[in-house]
């Protein structure tokens, strides 16, 4: 069986890269919802109805084990998923978000005032505050929603990044760690690492190992995965541009199937 990384879009080929390059042996089926994309101004129910599809489509199509790329669709439909969709309709399989790993990785830091970008769903959706103070009650979490960035990343205006940035890590004021709460951020990593001095978390630098950690620990789901290394990438829409952009996200040309939901 394989492993399914799922994302509202193409921003999480970029987790879906590192984690195959940390652990290339298996099998993998990416599904990107690009024609409902962008998830981050929906509201909880849309986002847990998109995602309960997508782990449909990726269950059917073998996977045993799924990660939510997606922060929006971790944050909003992760707990849900876990609590409803996986017990009543795949009890044996697994479904694992990216909140968590990066909420135990910014805690590990020390930090006690921790920042948090992220799409405004979720950002309003308080999965990162509520998961931090949780693991470190004294945390101060500061949220900021950067609803600029996806759009200027998506149509390669990165150029164009520098005000929008700025203006949001202003607004965060004095935290000693940053998390990039959304796929598409950890593209723009190293802008922010030039802005902000502290450590910054990003899910493509953190999901891998977690990952790898989780297989470990966990030999009856490991033991179900194919070790083949085959990959398919799907998508609910597909143009030339979105051809180019995975291309670049993958740092080489890949097969794009268009899938429907
Ligand atoms: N993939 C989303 C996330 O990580 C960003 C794009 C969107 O808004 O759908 O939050």
């Amino acid at each position: 069986m394989k492993i399914g990384v799922f994302d509202s879009g193409l921003g999480g080929l970029a987790v879906a890269r590192a984690i195959m390059a940390r652990l290339p042996e298996y099998e993998y089926v990416y599904l990107g919802d690009t024609k409902r994309v962008p998830y981050g101004g929906r509201s909880q129910e849309a986002i847990h109805e998109f995602t309960s599809e997508a782990l449909d489509f990726l269950f059917a199509a073998d996977c045993h084990l799924v990660v939510l790329a997606c922060n929006t669709a971790s944050a909003e439909a992760l707990r849900k998923t876990q609590q409803e969709y996986l017990p009543d309709r795949y009890p044996d399989r697994r479904v694992l978000g990216v909140v968590i790993p990066c909420v135990e990785a910014a805690v590990a830091t020390g930090a006690h005032r921790i920042g948090v970008l992220g799409t405004r769903s979720t950002v309003e959706s308080g999965a990162y505050p509520r998961e931090i103070i949780r693991r470190c009650p004294e945390a101060e979490v500061v949220q900021v929603a950067a609803p600029m960035l996806v759009p200027l990343i998506e149509n390669d205006a990165v150029r164009h990044l520098d005000p929008f940035l700025q203006e949001y890590l202003d607004a965060l004021g004095y935290v000693e760690a940053l998390v990039l709460g959304c796929t598409h951020y950890s593209l723009i990593a190293s802008q922010v690492r030039r802005r902000f001095a502290g450590p910054v978390l990003v899910s493509d630098e953190v999901v891998p190992e977690k990952l790898a950690d989780y297989l470990l620990r966990h030999p009856e789901h490991e033991s179900k995965l194919g070790r083949t290394g085959s990959r398919r990438y799907c998508l609910t829409d597909l143009t030339s541009g979105y051809a180019e952009m995975a291309a670049r996200l993958m740092g080489d040309e890949i097969d794009l199937e268009r899938v429907q939901l």
